[in-house]
């Protein structure tokens, strides 16, 4: 979603700006802008498309500014253009500014100010608080302060920078529900919507809380509530580095997250296993893990692939903890005045650790009572801090759109939970330690399915031109039906859908002729045979059969006509293995199309609106 960058200092901001927008490209958007104080004079430049479209316009020698903001914006309120494109400006051009998130009360706003006099280009729901800062600067208040009394009227959320010609050494940056960062530089300070954007330049960074205002300036920031009370701000060091949020030799971040899960499952493992004690260590639960095995009720909550994560998760708790599990979309649990009680668990799943409707449902069942614990990648981000407790699952930078590895480090997290909890709980030594042995095999497994992707790309040349998928699977390979199909849809733009496979004869098996590819995820497990019942169903009418199945599995290929095997684990850990060729069949189909795959279009790496 929208990328904010921002640099006051003695360098050039322009090559910093477009460097940081470049590290933002990956969270998508549909326009770039950036704002320069030249001689302390306003230059907006900005356009409709992509980051490089703007570097030429801006050129790599034309200006020097020593502050500068830049945007890549997402379209929310009117089309993706020029002049809907950020920075927004003030009626005389000397303010300007740039926003994530979204203004919720701004057509008031906007008619109020209209009413003043104010004239509005552009179709947006930002450009509201240009006018509305001016309007408070006409009054002779300071940029710092102006900013304050605009916020105080504005509902919504927001991650802001503000640069005013009048007052040119300092950018006012300020946040609510979208995350901002302070970099620390020497006598030079940046702010960024996402670390990854500083990286080049600092690890010391500053997060903003919500409700917090900024004032930067190349020395030093100082930072109030809106309300005006001063805050002490604490420095973290980022300990991501830009080996991480590079493509390492792969054409695409996407094949890379694919490609380097032995590594990002370890890492989500490391240190968490006790194989003499048959349970896992998880330090940022330990004390809640009594509750969680005890609890009445648990709920995950998540959207898109976070949220099959939870359906992964609630196999898990109900197999091994016997406790009943509910699995919430964000959007839905948030509105629905959800009914929660002191001694329910409820865990928030997202990679980003920004997603909007998550949050917010975060906050609604903290408000309720409930212990809530966040299970997400990004260090530091808001779901991580607004958690009574939570488990990192250390995937590393996810930068392709399209969730892979945080999907596989998600459900390692989930099952290092389970097991924990049930050995609090009836979960035997021996039972713990086949469990954990089972565990320390997994990611030399997936290594193994990754070494037949190039069998799964023969298969994605087959059928790249389907216009339909279809995906099933049972029990724990439910949830990997579903994930598969997300995938495929995501980045192929081919509409696929994900079925319980025995709800195939209750209506999606109307769609099936030899048009239809039909993914059969099949491992041997206890409902193996059912699951070769519903294939002959599909072959039965001609549907393109491709089946994920296990290693050992020697009558398969009298019924499949594609079949991509992996190896044998436990059925809680069997998801972790049969998403990979899901996952590389998606990635080769869409790169066979010609399609952007870690940019799709439409959609946003981190959904931080509702
Ligand atoms: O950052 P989160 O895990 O909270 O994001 C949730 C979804 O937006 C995300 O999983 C989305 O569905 C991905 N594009 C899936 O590949």
């Amino acid at each position: 979603m929208c990328g904010i960058v921002g640099y006051i200092g003695s360098k050039n901001a322009v090559p910093i700006l477009i460097e940081g927008l470049k590290r933002l490209e990956y969270r998508g958007y549909d326009s770039a802008g950036v704002g320069l104080l030249v001689d302390q004079k306003p230059i907006v430049i900005k356009n409709k498309g992509k980051v490089s479209e703007l570097e030429k316009r801006v050129g790599t020698n034309v200006y020097t500014a020593p502050v500068g903001i830049g945007h890549t914006r997402w379209a929310t309120h009117g089309e993706p253009n020029e002049t809907n494109a950020h920075p927004h400006t003030n009626t005389t051009g000397d303010l300007f500014l740039i926003h994530n998130g979204i203004i919720e009360n701004f057509q008031s706003l906007r008619t109020s100010l209209q009413k003043q006099g104010y004239k509005f280009v552009s179709e947006t729901d930002t450009e509201v608080i240009a006018h509305l800062i001016d309007s408070f600067l006409k009054k002779d208040i300071d940029l710092f302060k102006a900013v304050r009394l605009a916020l105080s009227e504005i509902e919504g959320t927001y991650g802001l920078a503000i640069i005013y010609s009048k007052e040119p050494d300092r950018i006012i940056a300020a946040r609510k529900g979208s995350p901002l960062v302070i970099g620390i530089g020497d006598h030079e300070h940046y702010i960024a919507s996402d670390v990854s954007a500083l990286l080049a330049y600092t690890k010391q960074v500053v997060y903003l809380e919500d409700g917090e205002v900024a004032e930067i300036r190349a020395e030093g920031f100082l930072a109030k509530t809106i309300l005006d009370e001063d805050i002490i701000k604490e420095v973290t060091e980022i300990s991501m580095t830009m080996e991480e949020i590079d493509k390492g030799g792969y054409e695409t971040f996407m094949l890379k997250e694919i490609m380097e899960q032995p590594e990002s499952i370890q890492n989500s493992l490391r240190g968490r296993l006790i194989p003499e004690e048959g349970t896992a260590k998880l330090g940022g639960i330990e004390s809640e893990l009594v509750h969680i095995a005890r609890c009445k009720r648990a709920v995950f909550t998540a959207c898109g692939t976070s949220w099959h994560a939870g359906l992964v998760g609630e196999y898990m708790f109900e197999q091994f903890l016997r406790i009943p599990t509910e699995v919430e979309y964000a959007s839905e649990f948030r509105y629905r005045n959800p009914i929660i009680q002191p001694e329910d668990t409820i865990l928030f799943i997202s990679q980003s650790g920004e997603t909007a409707d998550t949050l917010a449902a975060l906050k609604e069942a903290k408000r309720k009572g409930a212990l809530c614990l966040g299970i997400c990648n990004v260090v530091g981000s808001s779901i991580a801090r607004e958690s009574d407790s939570g488990v990192y699952i250390h995937a590393g930078p996810e930068i392709g759109v399209a969730s892979t590895k945080a999907f596989t480090a998600q459900l390692t997290v989930l099952a290092l939970i389970t097991l924990a909890a049930a050995r609090k709980r009836d979960m035997s030594l021996a039972d713990g330690k086949a469990i954990v042995e089972e565990f320390l095999k997994i990611p030399e497994k997936v290594k193994t399915i990754l070494s037949q992707r190039k069998q799964v790309e023969e298969i994605a040349e087959i059928f790249k031109d389907a216009t339909n998928f279809l995906y099933l699977g049972r029990g724990y390979n439910f949830p990997v039906a579903l994930e598969g199909a997300l995938k495929l849809k995501e980045i192929s733009y081919i509409h696929a859908e994900g079925y319980p496979a025995a709800e195939m004869k209750h209506g999606p098996i109307a769609l099936v002729d030899e048009n239809m590819p039909v993914v059969f995820i099949a491992p041997k497990d206890s409902t193996y045979d059912k699951i070769i019942s519903n294939i002959q169903e599909v072959r039965a009418r001609r549907g393109n059969i491709i089946a994920i199945a296990s290693e050992d599995d020697d009558v398969i290929e009298k019924y499949a006509n594609y079949v991509i095997r992996i190896p044998n684990t436990i059925r809680m850990l069997m998801p972790i293995l049969t998403v990979i060729p899901l996952q590389l069949l998606a990635y080769y189909i869409a790169v066979k199309k010609g399609l952007n795959v870690d940019q799709p279009r439409n959609l946003a790496k981190s959904v931080t609106v509702e």
